[in-house]
């Protein structure tokens, strides 16, 4: 794979001249759109081996998968997330469409699982319903290592239960899935209380605030009365600063939501997850409940590396969202791992101590070469033949020289190459080489797949030939 300079790319993309044609043509080459990523060959083993293993959790934890549509109703993010967030205020890709309906670009999950669970009347199915997902998600944020305009996130969603021992189980999973992938990672807490107590602290934020209404950033200053908790996740420093000191949610919640937290914390100390109570933490959308949290890696000489990088995922319970959107009262609880963030925290620990976490997709075991035109179309159906059996193979049917294909079968690091030419297609026969020693042999092409069976050492493939 030839990963270019920068400047060797801009020098590539300056168009050639070229006499007019008729042809409609780009004034330079296509580019990505910025903030979008395109996920090469040699990544692909970290986003199959991520996929595999949110499979494998989620459903070990009787999770179903859904998948839900790319595009939505907009009204459905507006009200789902609030319209006063960063998401809906700065970040949503929204447009009408050619029938006029006024769409958006899912920029998250959750609100798409609740409109589901309503649609497909899943209030009816014996509860919770566990549902999970993988997938891409939009957001016209400012583009740097870690934040991209297209994301994709691993979401475990529990509708239709309230109880603790389900927000601690979500925990739970999250940490698993990161721990799994070698991510050493502590989980912080809170809880934002539920519709009753959290009036009650609205006000007392306000009245904190209104005193350091001057100091605040502009979007600060515009929330301050319509959304104060918004105020929380501001990430500008001034604002940081006064985060720091403002009065801590906990102490203002009712008592059915402060015992709800005890009973999460309870939960998550029996299981020993590493976590630490943040008071501040309320998250960017409107919808949640009672308790919040997110996953941060930790570094074993920084701690929690949450100014260093963004969370790693987040969730927590919305137990008024599926009333929101006109269904029956119904708790809710979930999370979303940010899969390019997960990526790059496990590069960093492969860079940090030398071993691979993820194995690079296993090389092939056999090369099919060809010397000549009637070989090269008999190989062809050969290699048909093999991948049936259930072989791993590479061939180069592009090239001719046989030197040029041993090349390539080195380099792809296979055990055996076989050689199909002019002589062994008349006399019935190929020949097996060796790829470690170089040794060949000249074996009848009858016998050529228990042969290759036996050498790889596959097992429950019958007797050699006949
Ligand atoms: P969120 O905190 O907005 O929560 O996103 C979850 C995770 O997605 C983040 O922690 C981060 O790892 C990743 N992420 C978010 N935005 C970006 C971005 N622009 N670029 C790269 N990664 C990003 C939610 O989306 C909630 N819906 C989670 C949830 C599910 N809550 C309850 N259920």
């Amino acid at each position: 794979m030839n990963f270019m300079s920068r400047k060797k790319k801009e020098e590539k993309q300056k168009m050639p001249e070229r006499p007019v044609s008729d042809f409609p043509r780009l004034s330079k080459h296509p580019q990505l759109v910025k903030g979008m990523k395109d996920i090469l060959p040699p990544d692909q083993a970290y986003w199959e081996h991520i996929r595999a293993l949110a499979k494998k959790i989620a459903e070990g934890y009787g999770f179903e998968r859904i998948d839900t549509p790319i595009v939505e109703h907009l009204p459905l993010f507006t009200i789902g997330i609030g319209k006063q967030t960063d998401i809906i205020e700065k970040e949503m890709y929204s447009f009408i469409d050619q029938g006029g309906d006024s769409l958006a670009l899912r920029p998250e999950f959750t609100a798409g699982f609740a409109r589901a669970y309503i649609e497909h009347g899943m209030q009816s199915l014996p509860q919770p319903v566990k549902l999970y997902t993988i997938g891409p998600l939009f957001r016209h944020d400012k583009p740097q290592e870690g934040r991209y305009r297209q994301h994709t996130q691993f979401n475990c969603e529990v509708i239709g239960e309230g109880k603790a021992a389900i927000d601690a189980q979500l925990i739970l999973l999250g940490y698993r899935f990161l721990s799994s992938l070698h991510i050493k990672t502590v989980v912080q807490i809170n809880s934002i209380g539920c519709r009753t107590c959290r009036g009650t602290y609205k006000e007392l934020l306000t009245e904190y605030y209104r005193a350091k209404r001057s100091s605040l950033c502009e979007d600060c200053k515009r929330r301050l009365n319509k959304n104060p908790l918004r105020l929380l996740d501001c990430k500008i420093e001034t604002c940081q600063q006064l985060i720091s000191k403002s009065p801590p949610i906990v102490d203002s919640l009712c008592e059915a939501c402060r015992d709800h937290f005890i009973a999460v914390l309870e939960f998550v100390e029996e299981l020993e997850i590493p976590y630490q109570p943040n008071p501040h933490l309320v998250r960017g959308l409107d919808y949640y409940t009672r308790t919040v949290f997110e996953f941060f890696a930790v570094s074993s000489d920084e701690g929690t590396q949450a100014g260093r990088m963004s969370a790693l995922g987040g969730g927590g319970r919305y137990d008024n969202m599926i009333e929101m959107f006109g269904g029956l009262p119904t708790p809710a609880a979930g999370f979303g791992i940010g899969v390019e963030r997960a990526i790059l925290k496990i590069k960093e620990v492969e860079k940090a101590s030398g071993a691979k976490v993820i194995e690079k997709n296993p090389t092939a075991d056999v090369f099919v070469a060809q010397l000549g035109e009637q070989p090269k179309r008999r190989a062809m159906v050969l290699y048909e033949d093999l991948l049936k059996e259930g072989f791993s193979l590479v061939s180069e049917f592009a090239k001719d020289s046989l030197k040029a294909q041993l090349e390539i079968a080195n380099r792809s690091g296979v055990k055996f190459t076989i050689i199909l030419g002019q002589k062994e297609l008349l006399d019935g026969s190929i020949i097996i080489r060796n790829m470690e020693g170089g040794e060949q042999e000249v074996i009848d092409m009858k016998k050529l797949i228990p042969t290759l069976h036996k050498k790889l050492g596959h097992i429950n493939h019958g007797k050699e030939g006949e």
